[in-house]
């Protein structure tokens, strides 16, 4: 029997260690139900007891929430404070100037590390050189950059001037860049010559020139570029700047622009089931708060840590748990330019063991990856590495399944380590549903209980709570100071996306499925219950690829479904009607090729589709809809078994069966 089977059958639940409970900020169940109790006693005063015990406020605030505009939920909104103050300043008089707050390996594996007072003054300088160009608060900033010590800079330099930022992942495209930078109406985009990720050197700047000549970026003053290569074709005379040499003039003080709680903080955009990316807008105030609390009760932090999340700044896990968690709670933390799998698929384990790495925090996507590597190849198994610096683990941004939740407990956790299967999502801010790593006992591939405050239920359709052990659309009951506070621009979806009248307009769909567990409570997500797929840990909509796809000129229709991956989770499937005949063969392989690499033009290379089917047509209902349930099946090789004498074609799910 193997370990991991054996694992298994020794107990459904795996409980911290006595000595992890008694050092741990929230210790034992009865710590965790009394806070429960707390916020259930009396809410505001919960989370405004939280607010003032956890944040450096300028001017308290009065009132914790107001709810008179609903959903446009506001918290501690006549309270003064600044979000770069509380990670930066705080930690210069309290003794911790000197301590390091970033560890910098970029992908060659060179380290650089800044103390917390450092990063203050890089921070400043940048704020002061942002407002030399005339860059003020309330202005929106693009940024996009690689991992690096200028980019978290860049984010904190924003939110001392009250500028609200927009981080695009490195591997949008420039006509995903361009649609941001409009819609986010940007004044400056701050970037690098280019990135470097697994040895190779990848264009940054060349790409935003790029999304700027596509046009309606009029906006567009400035564009700052860290040097990181020095690969630099073409400087445009008057909008182009060096960031060193923005930064060389400026004053190492800065000081900051104090704003109400609900001052933008940011906007990230993100994919929903319909339309456009959304520029889901958080506030400063409740972000913030939220961000450093859940790495005191999540992540345990202590002073000693070390910790790690291997996420990108793109994303809001980079955003929460990289550039602003950490750094308020007064964090050493691991920053990492590469990739997993170079120079070889140990560099993880490697990077722990030289750091002494306590908290790791990383997708099911990467262990899974890892988990393969490991096996194929015993030199980069985490065996061949001291994990013993490691105290805690993380999971985050897709289900993990038991067997990899056994293998990270087991592997790098050496069974001592407890895991937090972090639920939330890019519009909670944080942590939503999460063990207590002092407190609760984990169950493999659940997320356990939510946090303190945060009010989960499971409904029906119309917004009716449902009996535990009946599976149902997960929703926030309550406000929480985290939450999405708009999307950008746009406040009717907002409300449509969100607070959905279907549901009695009080309740936030989260867009997963949930199920509670009669005798734990336990809470486990079933997967999105909309149009939007999660590959590798990344969001993406179904129709965004969809449109992608029809924009080609050989396209005349396309439907795209997730299909289960047993190491990216889903994956993506397209089932393609060109304007011409079905394509077979050869051509068949070189079209896919060809409509392959133009998805990665139009989103990136993360939205390409792994399979193209083609067909004469798609399977639809006589009123023309497209029957995505029986692609759901065709994508997975399993057969049709239900009903179909309501499809206007059924001999088309023949064909589809076959993989081009
Ligand atoms: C999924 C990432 C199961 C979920 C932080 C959610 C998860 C979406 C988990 C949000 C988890 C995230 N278990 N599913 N622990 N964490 N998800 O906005 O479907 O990129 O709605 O935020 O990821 O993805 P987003």
């Amino acid at each position: 029997m193997d370990d991991i089977t054996l694992l298994k059958q020794a107990s459904r639940q795996f409980h911290p260690s006595a000595e992890f409970v008694k050092n741990a900020a929230i210790s034992g169940m009865d710590a965790y139900r009394a806070l429960c109790a707390e916020a259930e006693r009396d809410y505001q005063g919960f989370w405004a007891r939280l607010a003032r015990e956890n944040l450096i406020w300028q001017k308290p605030f009065t009132k914790a929430l107001d709810e008179s505009d609903a959903p446009f939920y506001r918290w501690f909104e006549d309270g003064h404070l600044n979000v770069s103050y509380n990670c930066l300043d705080r930690h210069l008089v309290n003794g911790n100037a000197d301590k390091t707050a970033i560890i910098f390996e970029a992908d060659g594996g060179e380290v650089t590390r800044v103390t917390y007072r450092e990063l203050h003054q890089k921070v400043c300088k940048l704020a002061n050189g942002l407002k030399a160009l005339g860059v003020n608060k309330g202005d929106r900033v693009v940024i996009y950059m690689p991992m690096s010590i200028e980019g978290i800079a860049a984010m904190q330099a924003c939110a001392r001037i009250g500028a609200i930022h927009s981080v695009v992942f490195g591997g949008f495209s420039a006509k995903s860049l361009q649609e941001r930078i409009i819609d986010a109406g940007a004044v400056a985009v701050i970037t690098s010559d280019e990135q470097v990720r697994g040895g190779k050197s990848l264009p940054l700047k060349s790409i935003v020139d790029q999304a700027l000549e596509m046009g309606g970026c009029d906006e567009v003053r400035h564009v700052i570029v860290h040097r990181r290569t020095g690969n630099m074709t073409g400087q445009v005379a008057g909008r182009d700047l060096w960031l060193a040499d923005l930064m060389a003039a400026q004053s190492e003080l800065c000081e900051p622009e104090w704003v109400s709680a609900e001052h933008p903080l940011f906007i990230l955009y993100t994919s929903g089931s319909t339309g456009t990316p959304k520029g889901v807008q958080h506030a400063s105030g409740g972000f913030l708060l939220w961000a450093m609390l859940t790495m005191k009760w999540t992540f345990d932090l202590k002073p000693s840590d070390v910790f790690w999340c291997t996420a990108d700044i793109g994303w809001v896990t980079g955003h929460s748990y990289i550039a602003y968690g950490p750094l308020a709670a007064g964090a050493t933390e691991i920053v990492f330019e590469g990739v997993p799998t170079y120079p070889d698929a140990g560099r993880f384990w490697q990077m722990i063991e030289k750091h002494k790495a306590t908290i790791f925090y990383t997708a099911p996507t990467a262990i899974r990856s890892l988990i393969k590597a490991a096996d194929s190849n015993p030199d980069v198994h985490p065996q061949q590495y001291n994990l013993t610096s490691l105290r805690l683990l993380g999971s985050v941004g897709e289900p993990i399944n038991p067997d990899a939740w056994l293998w990270y407990y087991k592997h790098i956790g050496r069974e001592q380590c407890p895991i937090v299967d972090t639920f939330w999502q890019t519009e909670t801010g944080g942590h939503m549903i999460s063990p207590l790593p002092g407190a609760t006992a984990m169950v493999p591939g659940s997320c356990t209980l939510p946090l303190p405050g945060i009010m989960i239920g499971v409904v029906d359709e119309a917004g009716r709570e449902l009996p535990d052990g009946q599976g149902g659309i997960l929703v926030v009951k309550r406000p929480w100071p985290s939450m999405i506070r708009d999307i950008w621009g746009d406040p009717q979806r907002f409300i449509k996306s969100y607070f959905p009248e279907e549901l009695g307009g009080k309740l936030y769909l989260a867009g997963d499925g949930a199920i509670r567990d009669v005798d734990t409570g336990y809470f486990t997500i079933t997967g999105r219950i909309d149009d939007v797929l999660n590959v590798s840990g990344h969001r993406m909509g179904t129709m965004e690829i969809e449109s992608a796809l029809v924009a080609h000129p050989l396209v005349a229709e396309a439907a795209v479904v997730g299909k289960p991956d047993t190491t990216t989770g889903e994956s993506i499937c397209a089932f393609v009607v060109l304007k011409r005949a079905r394509p077979a063969g050869a051509e068949a392989q070189l079209i896919a090729a060809e409509l392959r690499n133009w998805v990665a033009k139009e989103i990136g290379p993360i939205a390409k589709p792994k399979e193209l089917r083609f067909g004469d047509n798609l399977p639809k209902t006589r009123s023309g809809k497209i029957m995505r349930r029986l692609l759901r099946l065709l994508a997975k090789g399993e057969a049709v078994t239900q009903d179909i004498s309501t499809l206007e074609n059924p001999a088309i799910l023949e064909q589809l069966k076959e993989v081009s």
